[in-house]
């Protein structure tokens, strides 16, 4: 049987951090989805808008080797949706959100996986613009 993975994110100003969770996040089944959260998301998530429009963030994930199905994830509520729309096996988010979606271990596993250490899209638009 194959297994489904699906995860989340904004992938802002792409860095490694992003690339080492999608590879990890493959690594555990056949088929990786991933959702690239939308700009109107972001700006009442985070108070800015992305560098990069949701257009050319979910270009940039859907050419990675490791990615199978990219979708525009227009609504954090609708993360259940989407589970059961892609029919994914295991949900995987950053340890940053560690706890915050256990309410899907009904329909599927969840795996929090661990941050890729001293990198952040925010960490490297301060340092952009304060060597700038
Ligand atoms: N991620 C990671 N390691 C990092 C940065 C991000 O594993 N150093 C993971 C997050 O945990 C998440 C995914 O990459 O699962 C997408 O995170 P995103 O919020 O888009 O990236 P950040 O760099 O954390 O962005 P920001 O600084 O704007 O919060």
């Amino acid at each position: 049987m194959s297994r489904t993975v699906i995860t989340f994110g904004t992938f802002d100003v792409f860095h490694v951090g992003h690339l080492r969770v999608i590879e990890r996040a493959a690594a555990l089944g056949d088929r990786l989805v991933v959702g690239v959260s939308a700009d109107e998301l972001n700006l009442r998530k985070k108070g800015r808008e992305p560098v990069f429009s949701q257009g050319e963030r979910l270009a940039i994930v859907a050419a990675l080797k490791a990615v199978d199905e990219v979708f525009v994830e227009e609504s954090l509520e609708l993360k259940r949706d989407y589970i059961q729309k892609y029919a994914a096996d295991v949900l995987v988010m950053g340890d940053d959100w560690k706890g915050r979606f256990d309410e899907f271990g009904d329909i599927c596993e969840v795996v929090y996986l661990t941050r890729t250490p001293a990198i952040s899209t925010t960490a490297l638009i301060e340092k952009i613009s304060a060597t700038s």
